[in-house]
């Protein structure tokens, strides 16, 4: 729900006898003692101070899985210490279900205590800019609320342990391309509604202990180095008390870091000598370094006091979860005649075809790396998973990275010939998907469509089943009765899936990103991943992901929040009760939902809201709220949301401020952002509305509608009207005049420089 009233207070991270503690330990430190301890010892722990009782903890990534190294000198990337592969994010992100991603970051924190790690870098919140994103899998959705809320169910869930998190990357690093060095260019606005969006609900409500700086500047400043982000807004605006620590090798200028909040610098650098300086040449004053320095002890001494090292993980329970999370998040695109779940009778063949049933991708290539404790493919899966006698088949149907094989074809054709039904595996090979590196297009290996091609060709029964970790363009999709995006699901991926192709589990994910027909549909088209010019200029502002394809009127290939049930879902009626809302800044929506089908299933109740006629463009609607529920055939559930002023608000750029105008607004609950199912409109007074204030830039016609101001001007009015010859030309008059700034009537002697300014200052008084 909206934050109504949000309070910028103190969050209540710190107990107060670890501030106390802090202090302590900051006042005995000498000079390099403090700067020492804001950069990191080695590649992945935090420096110690011993003769002050400061101990050193240890930070591994996230998101998808505890990567921790076996030594804290080497990255770690492929020889990471085993730990649960869960789902990627690409997948987390598509179940819509907060109560998944608590429970995987329960399990999350968990891990991180039995293999004594102290912080996870992760959630990433940063919003699907563009399909071509290279580290789409490692990111929620493209939208801001969904990312929002479920990074926050992430981040409670990994804390409840006693263990940090770092939600990264702070902030607009939408982009692989040039990540270290381009400026991402974003209007106020669009930062605030967008980018900034998903962060805010996630700090402000789940307080992560740590926030990780971008690599990239944000409108000519190093996120590393940028007051106004860091400081600013997410320490003054929104009452954060953890710390800020730098992507590894974000910082750049180590004093202004300091200055600007960046509290840790990761990994080690030679930067501490650097700080030193400054403090003595006067540059960097040693209070702003004890403010910084006092805030990183207490997180680190917060973590110290919360180590369980003998904490028990118990891999096979987390594997199971794995499981069901992959399941949770798998997308039923299309299922034309019920071809899925498979009927097939005991004796039947099923010819599971693609190298990925064998050899499956199930997460990124990157820092997000998981070495998994195991990893379940569908080959293996799929023959137990019907509970009878089928015979399942496999061919491989195309080679390596997705590349034409003639034999392999040819094999696979003819046992999709010879069986009742043919499951085709296919996707994005790693070279596809990797942070830095984005996409170059949005297509499939030729390879893999051709594959699919030439199976329909021969057998109508085909189910495609996708594996990757962001959209794609699917050629095929008109003619293939059945899709399912399985994204890269972690380790129990093959499991998961070979749980929904026999109908042992009801699909329930939505999208969490719009796929396009096309990459010239998407918003960013124009400006991803960069301008040429250094810089990667956010063009499609606020109408970002499905707000785009709502307001341009272009049909994607499937919308986002779009997926299919094995059962069917009514929404009855919605009712409002908006009563309260100018004493509460609070309203609430009651939709009854049934299951109207055969089977028990989860069906995402979507809540978007569009202002009626909004003084600024603003998207037709917006995802403002979800609840997935659980229902078995015949049940209603009334699902209840409260929304909070801020669900209809916009940043008002030039007021500096969230504003909520007066007015009429849709509220319209669906089963995607496409498929509005009930609506209702709602006129809503505001008590958040845009300050009134006038300037000598006002014009005429705003000015008039000033309570204070507008009334001095009647006589101008007055006196157009007199001038008038007649009352065409006092309406054209005003038509010409209504535009004029103010300051142009000192011009025209109508009011001198004094008087204005006089006027306007008694209009701003009030
Ligand atoms: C990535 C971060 C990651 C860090 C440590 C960076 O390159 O951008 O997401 O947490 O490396 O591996």
């Amino acid at each position: 729900m909206g934050e109504a009233g949000a309070a910028v207070s103190g969050h209540g991270l710190i107990p107060e006898e670890i501030r106390q503690r802090a202090r302590e330990i900051v006042a005995k430190l000498s000079l390099p003692e403090k700067a020492a301890l804001t950069v990191g010892k080695d590649s992945w722990t935090t420096v110690a101070n011993e003769s002050v009782g400061l101990p050193s903890i240890w930070l591994a990534d996230g998101p998808t899985g505890i990567r921790k190294a076996p030594d804290s000198a080497g990255m770690g990337i492929g020889d990471s210490i085993p730990a649960t592969c869960f789902p990627t994010a690409s997948a987390i992100g598509s179940s819509w279900d907060v109560d998944l991603a608590h429970e995987i970051g329960v399990a999350m924190g968990i891990e991180a205590q039995a293999l004594g790690v102290q912080i996870v870098l992760g959630p990433g919140v940063n919003l699907k800019r563009s399909p071509l994103g290279g580290r789409n899998f490692e990111y929620l959705s493209e939208d801001p609320v969904l990312s929002g809320e479920l990074a926050m169910a992430t981040i409670e869930g990994i804390q409840s342990q006693g263990v940090g998190t770092s939600i990264k990357h702070f902030v607009a690093n939408e982009q692989e391309t040039g990540r270290m060095y381009t400026d991402s260019i974003v209007d106020e606005r669009t930062l605030r509604e967008n980018s900034l969006r998903a962060f805010e609900i996630a700090v402000k409500a789940a307080k992560p202990w740590t926030v990780m700086c971008a690599y990239n500047l944000l409108n000519g400043t190093y996120c590393a180095e940028n007051r106004r982000l860091l400081h600013d807004i997410l320490h003054d605006e929104w009452g954060y008390e953890g710390i800020v620590m730098s992507d590894w090798g974000a910082v750049n200028d180590r004093p202004a870091g300091i200055e600007a909040g960046l509290h840790l610098q990761m990994p080690h650098g030679k930067t501490v000598e650097g700080v030193v300086s400054a403090v003595e040449r006067g540059d960097l004053g040693e209070e702003r370094l004890d403010v910084v320095v006092t805030e990183l002890v207490q997180i680190v001494l917060l973590a110290d006091s919360l180590r369980r090292p003998d904490t028990p993980a118990d891999f096979d329970a987390h594997h199971d979860l794995a499981r069901r999370a992959a399941a949770g998040g798998a997308v039923l695109l299309k299922n034309d005649g019920n071809l899925l779940p498979l009927a097939v009778e005991p004796g039947q063949t099923v010819a599971l075809i693609g190298a990925f049933a064998r050899e499956p991708r199930y997460q990124g290539a990157g820092s997000s790396q998981v070495v998994p404790t195991r990893v379940d493919t569908m080959l293996e899966s799929l023959p137990g998973a019907f509970g009878r006698d089928v015979n399942v088949q496999f061919a491989d149907g195309y080679g390596p990275d997705g590349a034409h094989d003639a034999n392999l074809l040819a094999g696979a054709r003819e046992l999709a010939a010879s069986a009742a039904v043919a499951v085709v595996a296919i996707g994005l090979p790693a070279s596809m998907e990797t942070e830095g590196r984005d996409r170059e297009h949005i297509h499939l290996p030729a390879g893999h469509n051709e594959l699919v091609d030439a199976v329909l060709a021969v057998q109508p029964n085909t189910v495609v089943v996708l594996i990757n970790g962001s959209a794609v363009t699917m050629p095929w999709a008109e003619q293939v009765p059945a899709i399912l995006e399985g994204w890269l699901g972690g380790q129990a991926g093959g499991s998961a899936l070979a749980d929904i192709l026999t109908g042992a589990v009801n699909p329930s994910g939505k999208l969490a990103e719009t796929f396009p027909v096309r990459i010239e549909d998407t918003p960013s088209h124009l400006s991803f991943p960069t301008s040429g010019d250094g810089t990667a200029r956010f063009t499609e502002g606020v109408f970002s992901g499905h707000r785009w394809y709502d307001a341009r009127r272009v049909a994607p290939r499937f919308p986002f929040g779009h997926g299919l049930s094995y059962t069917s879902f009514t929404y009855d009626g919605i009712a409002i009760d908006a009563s309260d809302f100018a004493e509460y800044d609070a309203l609430r929506v009651d939709v009854a939902v049934e299951n109207t089908g055969d089977v028990a299933g989860m069906d995402v109740v979507q809540l978007y809201i569009g202002e009626c006629s909004p003084r600024v463009q603003r998207p037709v609607r917006e995802l403002k709220a979800f609840r997935k529920v659980d229902l078995q055939p015949g049940d209603v559930e009334i699902v209840q949301f409260m929304l909070g002023w801020r669900d209809f608000a916009f940043y008002d750029a030039a007021a500096g401020q969230w504003v909520m105008d007066s007015g009429e607004y849709e509220i319209a609950v669906g089963a995607s952002s496409a498929d509005i199912r009930v609506s209702a409109r709602e006129h809503l007074e505001s008590s958040h509305t845009a300050p009134l204030t006038v300037s000598v830039n006002t014009p005429f016609r705003v000015a008039l509608d000033h309570p204070v101001m507008g009334p001095m001007l009647q006589p101008v009015v007055k006196g157009m009207r007199e001038y008038a010859p007649s009352d065409e030309a006092a309406e054209m008059m005003m038509l010409f005049m209504g535009d004029m700034p103010l300051r142009k009537f000192t011009q025209m002697g109508i009011f001198t420089d004094e008087q204005l300014t006089g006027m306007v200052a008694a209009a701003n008084a009030g």
